[in-house]
């Protein structure tokens, strides 16, 4: 066995107290009761490692697509440092936003809640980028989390900026489902793959308490060169090793996530199976099932619409990217309650 192995296995075998071993035993319990229940309010985080991959025209078109089926739906443009959305809907940047309700400006997260003129859709802008999403302290976040969990809405869309600042991650774990968007250009795949790892190391050092394993973790997120890499396998065998119901429990949380993805701005055919790929690499790879969601296609007329600053309404419904939008939005039906609400540290 090599010695990376030995020393997971040593190290995790120390701080398996009976008290951290019942405690995954009744999350995968919850797991079980959690799957079988239906959500009403269902968030979605929409995120994905890099810029410019089309993470904001997805949330905003698939608002528009779920609200004009007459579902009540919410969007949050998250991404404070460079808040689009309500450009993307064809608003002036709003009055008020969630930078305002941090702020105490406004006491109730529905005061920051805006029209956008489209029926059923409402918006939460970012607002004034005073406060960076990656500064975001430890009680800002959870007051913005346990508010949104409050919302009565159908669909919350959480629009999330690039990268994978802990607030990223977090968002996307609390949220009842997140989607993954890359674009099929090679530097977004791996960039997508860095997200959903540092995703799975984020939820494991979340629920792991002891402080040795949790810099484990932390020095396997740091490493990016294969062979010293701790991977979530890596981590989950050790864990098997000693302690097989234990390992067996985490898998089944891990399994639980539910992650999807999207590939937009996809040109030829080859571009199109990206997808599929992508999600039995994770699968393979990582552990976690992603379920791939389908395409969406580079469109000329969407990009000079976006980059003209249309509102989206005028241009994109006739486009064959919304059709795909359509599709896609139809498969995205609240029929679990997958999200995390570990307290995030
Ligand atoms: N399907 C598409 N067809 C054509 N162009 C697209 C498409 N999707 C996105 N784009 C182009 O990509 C740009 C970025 O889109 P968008 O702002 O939605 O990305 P983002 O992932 O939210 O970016 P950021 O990470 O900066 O928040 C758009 O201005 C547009 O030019
Ligand atoms: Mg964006």
């Amino acid at each position: 066995m090599d010695i990376q192995k030995k020393v997971a296995i040593g190290t995790i075998n120390c701080y398996l107290t009976p008290q951290l071993r019942s405690q995954w035993l009744a999350m995968a319990e919850e797991v079980a009761i959690r799957k079988a229940k239906t959500v009403e309010n269902y968030i979605l985080a929409i995120g994905g490692g890099k810029g410019g991959t089309g993470k904001s025209l997805i949330t905003a078109s698939m608002g528009i697509c779920l609200a004009s089926r007459g579902n009540e739906v919410l969007l949050i443009d998250a991404d404070l440092g460079t808040a689009n959305l309500h450009t993307l809907l064809g608003l002036e940047p709003p009055q008020t936003g969630l930078s305002d309700f941090l702020a105490k400006k406004k006491s109730h997260i529905n005061g920051v809640i805006v029209k956008t003129g489209i029926n059923n859709l409402k918006l939460i802008s970012g607002a004034k980028d005073i406060i960076g999403m990656a500064n975001l302290s430890y009680v800002q976040k959870r007051k913005i989390l346990s508010n949104i969990k409050k919302l009565n809405y159908s669909y919350i869309l959480v629009d999330l900026g690039p990268g994978t600042s802990f607030n990223t991650l977090d968002f996307f774990l609390i949220s009842h489902c997140g989607i993954l968007i890359t674009s099929p250009e090679p530097t977004s795949i791996e960039n997508t793959y860095r997200f959903a790892r540092s995703l799975l190391f984020r939820y494991l050092r979340n629920m792991i308490s002891q402080k040795v394993v949790k810099s484990m973790i932390d020095k396997g997120v740091m490493q990016r060169d294969g062979h010293k890499f701790y991977s979530v396998f890596d981590l989950l065998e050790a864990i098997e090793k000693i302690e097989p119901e234990l390992g067996d429990s985490i898998a089944s949380y891990l399994s639980s996530l539910d992650i999807k993805l999207i590939v937009n701005q996809a040109r030829t055919t080859r571009d199109r199976a990206i997808g599929q790929k992508m999600a039995l690499a994770a699968r393979k790879y990582f552990g976690i099932p992603i379920d791939f969601l389908g395409n969406v296609s580079y469109d000329n007329n969407v990009r000079r619409g976006l980059l003209q600053r249309k509102p989206l309404m005028d241009y994109f419904p006739h486009s064959k990217a919304f059709e795909e939008i359509i599709e896609i939005s139809q498969k995205m039906l609240p029929t679990y309650q997958l999200g995390l609400d570990f307290s995030t540290r």
